[in-house]
């Protein structure tokens, strides 16, 4: 049986695990929503959710991995009878993300590709189009839209082909400190435009109104958030952690890991609002698709000569975000049948898996693209049973709303429950502390990790659930 093979440092494994988290829901939803739901008051109560069960889902997962050594799929199985289903949720969630998330990765593509272009002063640059224009022409032409779509899940498998440590490992430890440095750069530009003080009032500044008026909803906001940001419950985590050597701490990279990816959703805050105040964009420019695709770029534009460089900067950076997210969407479903493989005695034929999962992810890609956020009319389920109805629930709007109703919204939330039961009463926190102590640490936390895992944790996901329940179905 060939060995299996892991990251080659712990360094190597934190890259993977925080470009993982990091993508475009912390720099795209993270400063809209904190800004919205009370700005430093959302700060806290993102920061209390990320402890009692952020952290403890991450940590509960990234166990799971290590101490089973394989996919997620087969580490259900491995160690639960009750939820073994769970671990089949994992691929499908991650395939179904990967559709929607690559489509708007695409995006991210064509507006790096626009900046170079103004650059040279190309024809396919800028070409002195604004924002809404180009935005709208991209969505209007669905074959352009699917090629981007199709180039971003193309980089996603061809790093997913380099293995773990020659290709996940390698792409992030150089691709996280330069989005890093990029996101400094931009943050430094952004904040000195005249008028940028309002951005960063309107996100950092304490405004508990929102919080008196609907707490519950913005307590609902900050939980999805946190959630979706830190990449949990599909399995991911279980994977990267199955990854991981047995001497390292795996409390201490929880906790950096969770970290980074709340500090990048600050700094990208710092990056886009205040540019976005300056530009004097209204609140409805900021939220959705229109943030990044339509006042981002022009503020760019406005910057005259230098604006392509930033903006080069800016995509770029929210491209490598969005493509080391992707990988490990990918890397959930390609590890189970690589692991099968190796187990069977055969060759992993990774190559054969990240093109199947890329041809399923691709397909609904393009249904994505085509659709272009609903503007272009394509036939979207269930759509014709509200016909009548006053108002249309949200996913059935288009099918970027649809495939992220049920992954995110219903599947993602029911993994993480499950996940909590399993460890919380089946298998026991005890399994979670084993695993944590393996590498001769302490579990110092033990007893607050089990009261989150067995109450705290799955009531206020229950909660989260709920909510997008709701949202999604229009109650
Ligand atoms: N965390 C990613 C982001 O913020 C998105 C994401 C959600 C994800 N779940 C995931 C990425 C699972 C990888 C694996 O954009």
């Amino acid at each position: 049986m060939e060995e299996r093979k892991g990251f080659k440092s712990n360094f190597g494994f934190l890259m993977a695990a925080i470009g993982s988290a990091v993508g475009l829901g912390n720099i795209w939803g993270f400063p809209y929503k904190m800004g919205k739901g009370g700005g430093f008051a959302f700060l806290l109560l993102y920061i209390l959710l990320s402890m009692v069960c952020g952290l403890i889902l991450m940590l509960s997962e990234l166990s799971l991995g290590r101490r089973t050594g394989s996919n997620s799929v087969s580490a259900y199985n491995a160690v639960s009878k009750r939820f073994k289903w769970v671990g089949w949720l994992t691929p499908i969630t991650a395939t179904l993300i990967l559709a929607f998330y690559s489509a708007l990765g695409g995006y991210c593509v064509k507006y790096l590709v626009v900046n170079i272009g103004s650059l040279f002063g190309a024809e396919w640059g800028a070409n002195g189009l604004d924002g809404a224009t180009i935005f709208a022409e991209l969505i209007g032409n669905q074959m352009e839209s699917v090629i981007y779509g199709g180039v971003f899940l193309l980089i996603t498998m061809l790093i997913v082909l380099g293995g773990v440590s020659g290709g996940i490992e390698r792409f992030c430890s150089v691709g996280m400190p330069a989005l890093f440095v990029m996101l400094l750069i931009v943050i430094a530009r952004s904040c000195t435009l005249p008028g940028a003080v309002e951005g960063l009032k309107f996100m950092y500044a304490p405004n508990f109104e929102p919080l008196k008026e609907d707490f519950l909803g913005v307590l609902k906001t900050a939980g999805g958030q946190m959630f979706f940001s830190l990449s949990l419950s599909i399995g991911a985590l279980i994977t990267y952690g199955s990854y991981v050597d047995k001497k390292q701490n795996l409390v201490k990279n929880t906790v950096i890991i969770a970290s980074a990816g709340a500090a990048v959703g600050l700094l990208a805050g710092m990056a886009v609002l205040p540019a976005a105040f300056a530009l004097g964009a209204p609140e409805d420019a900021m939220k959705g698709p229109s943030l990044l695709f339509v006042t981002l770029q022009d503020v760019f534009e406005g910057m005259g000569r230098i604006g392509p460089v930033f903006g080069i900067l800016f995509y770029g950076l929210v491209v490598l975000a969005a493509i080391s997210s992707s990988v490990s969407l990918l890397e959930v479903p390609v590890a189970y049948f690589v692991d099968r493989n190796r187990k069977k005695g055969k060759s992993e034929r990774r190559w054969l898996y990240a093109l199947l999962t890329m041809v399923v992810s691709g397909i609904l890609c393009t249904v994505t693209c085509a659709d272009g956020l609903g503007g272009n009319g394509l036939w979207i389920p269930f759509q014709r049973f509200f016909a009548g109805a006053e108002k249309m629930p949200a996913f059935c709007e288009s099918w970027l709303n649809l495939l992220d109703m049920i992954s995110e919204g219903l599947l993602m939330p029911l993994c993480g429950i499950c996940t909590c039961l399993m460890i919380g009463w089946e298998i026991k926190p005890e399994f979670v502390r084993a695993e944590v102590e393996t590498s001769g640490d302490r579990f110092t936390v033990y007893g607050f990790y089990r009261f989150c895992v067995r109450y705290i944790t799955p009531l206020i996901m229950l909660f989260i659930l709920w909510g997008q329940i709701k949202d999604f179905f229009n109650i």
